[in-house]
């Protein structure tokens, strides 16, 4: 059997920068690299409303805009099949299932769903100060998520460093129903952005995570205008007040920004970036810029002018296909609906294996002798 890759993304705004360095990027490149037998990309409306219960105007607006950005980054529905959560039901059939594995405490464990439930004010702890509570769906959508990986038999998770918890979640799923039903289900690995800038790229205010409520992030689909307007309000080094003073690298929004962004060639392209009229550098690695930065005289002008240029170079054509098929809605959602025409019926023979291992496919051809064999206990 050959390598099958399964991701996704919660459809609750367009994609910003951090999801195409965490993960769309490498998608692109894995898509291409022609190793894989079969590509599921995933709308993960589902796993969405499990914290926006009371807004499905939000996701399902999001539904087009997570498409556009997939096919303008270069997913190619040839190569990937793109699909949406929601409409496979039997992924919840695998989830009930699977909910029989898992344990609460073990739930309660899991760092990402720690962290999400502390943003989101859901308190779990102190009855008195519970003000929203613990949504049951939300709690268990790394159970969710098992099913989703499961359902495509991937073997291949491309995610950012933040979704490791939930494949470990779904390995120990893997793990238990194998051993408990007989060998359904296939091992998932997960594959992480290579490069450490990537893992997680903060905001642009340098905050740990680029999202949309914290109000710190450069969406894909934003105009060139728009991304040198946010990285002339980026985070850089408090200390560096004076161009003269030695800069800090370590920490710093924007060198982080080019460590995931930065090529070869961008230094002999952009290189004017780096001639003003009181200083002027020429540089050929990101390296020799950051030990000018360190020396001091190096301005955060001149760098945030360079990581313009530099992203504005990778999100231009991803800009230009996007206007191109925003012309053409019914095709995206023609894709869409082929996609996950196609991704269900991928799911209903791995159900129609889980039910088998589980013995609860008693209308199967067969069954009737199976059970009544059984009943004379033969
Ligand atoms: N949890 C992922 C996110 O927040 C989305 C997701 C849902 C997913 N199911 C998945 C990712 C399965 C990888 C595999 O972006």
């Amino acid at each position: 059997m050959g390598k099958v890759i399964l991701t996704g993304d919660r459809p609750t705004g367009r994609l910003h920068i951090g999801h195409y360095v965490g993960s769309l990027r490498r998608r692109v490149e894995l898509q291409d690299s022609g190793q894989f037998e079969k590509i599921f990309i995933m709308i993960a409306d589902a796993q969405a409303l499990t914290d926006n219960a009371d807004n499905p105007a939000k996701v399902r607006q999001n539904i087009f805009e997570v498409a556009l950005d997939y096919l303008s980054a270069g997913l190619d529905p040839e190569k990937s099949n793109i699909f949406i959560q929601s409409q496979i039901s039997e992924l919840t059939e695998l989830t009930f299932f699977y909910n029989n594995l898992v344990t609460v405490q073990r739930l309660r464990r899991n760092p990402t769903v720690k962290q999400e439930m502390s943003l989101r004010g859901f308190n779990d702890e102190d009855e008195a100060d519970n003000k929203a509570g613990i949504p049951v769906g939300f709690f268990c959508y790394p159970i969710s998520q098992a099913a989703d990986i499961t359902a495509f038999k991937a073997t291949t998770v491309p995610v950012g460093e933040d979704q490791a918890p939930m494949l470990e979640q779904t390995r120990e799923i893997v793990h238990k129903f194998n051993s408990t039903y007989g060998p359904v289900l296939v091992m998932p690995e997960i594959l992480l952005p290579d490069n450490s800038a990537c893992l997680r790229l903060p905001g642009t205010d340098g905050k740990a995570k680029m999202s949309k409520s914290l109000g710190n992030c450069i969406y894909l689909s934003d105009s060139a205008e728009t991304v040198a307007e946010k990285v002339r309000g980026m985070y850089t080094d408090p200390l560096h007040l004076q161009v003269s003073d030695p800069g800090h690298v370590e920490g710093n929004t924007v060198f982080t920004y080019l460590d995931a962004f930065c090529r070869p060639g961008d230094f002999e392209r952009f290189g004017d970036c780096f001639k003003g009229r009181k200083a002027s550098f020429e540089f050929h690695s990101l390296d020799e810029v950051k030990r000018q930065y360190e020396a001091g005289g190096l301005g955060d002008v001149m760098i945030k002018n360079f990581l313009t240029a530099v992203l504005n170079d990778t999100l231009e054509p991803i800009r230009v296909r996007r206007a191109e098929l925003e012309k053409d809605l019914p095709y995206v959602y023609e894709v869409l609906r082929k996609g996950t025409e196609a991704a269900r019926e991928v799911a209903a023979q791995t159900l129609a294996e889980v039910k088998a291992a589980m013995k609860i496919n008693y209308f199967d051809p067969g069954m009737l002798d199976v059970m009544i064999r059984e009943r004379n206990g033969q």
